[in-house]
């Protein structure tokens, strides 16, 4: 499975119109909203109205990340946005009840749910949760900006995921985010990622949908 999913989060806000209209028109499967809150990362995006401009204009999957201290208050308004999923992130909860709570919570709204664990963060802490979750996100740079630089030592993630997946017949999707482009792409899909999330390398792009296919 080749999934790419366009980051917002580099796109023209001048120009919203048109740079939906660029998504909907491309191989991009997914839409990827990066959601910050100032506190669990050192930066601010938007919130749930942003979110509706994208979610009233296109058909596209819409992958909603959390970078968020309190991810049940933040899942909430996302869940009435109606996000098609959201992934939170493993770093950002207290304990482990907190994460079934919000595991159980987002799939009983009938939404995809997800983890996210960050560069430092050992993947074997997800093992507990994987035959729950439908997408785990790998992150390859420190969460909180675009534009950074992919850190290669985070491969070894997507083989453990995909290693587990097939031994123990789950279902998530694997997905990997921070510094994607037509260089590393490869690796990455064949480490075992499903689904690329890019925001600066195709946002920069001249064509945007050859920048999406130069992904696929
Ligand atoms: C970073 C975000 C990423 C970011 C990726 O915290 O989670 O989704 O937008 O941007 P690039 O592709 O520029 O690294
Ligand atoms: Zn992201």
């Amino acid at each position: 499975m080749r999934i790419v999913a366009p980051s917002i989060l580099s796109c023209n806000f001048m120009d919203l119109k048109n740079e939906i209209i660029k998504i909907n028109d491309s191989k991009a499967e997914w839409i990827h909203f990066d959601v910050m809150d100032g506190h669990f990362v050192p930066n601010l995006t938007f919130g749930p109205d942003i979110f509706k401009y994208f979610k009233n204009n296109s058909n596209k999957f819409m992958d909603v990340h959390i970078m968020v201290s309190n991810p049940m208050f933040i899942a909430q308004l996302f869940i009435e946005a109606k996000a098609s999923q959201i992934v939170f992130h493993y770093e950002a909860c207290q304990n482990e009840n907190e994460i079934y709570e919000l595991i159980n919570y987002i799939k009983s709204k009938d939404i995809k749910v997800g983890i996210s664990i960050k560069p430092g963060t050992d993947v074997k802490v997800l093992k507990p949760y994987l035959n729950l979750l439908d997408n785990i996100l790998v992150m390859s740079v420190e969460p909180g900006f675009g534009g950074q630089k992919f850190i290669p030592n985070v491969l070894d993630k997507l083989s453990y995921l995909k290693e587990q997946r097939t031994i123990n017949n789950y279902n998530y999707i694997i997905q990997i985010d921070g510094g994607i482009n037509n260089e590393n792409k490869e690796l990455c899909y064949e480490k075992g990622a499903d689904c690329l999330v890019a925001g600066s390398y195709l946002f920069k792009q001249e064509d945007f949908a050859s920048g999406v296919e130069s992904l696929l």
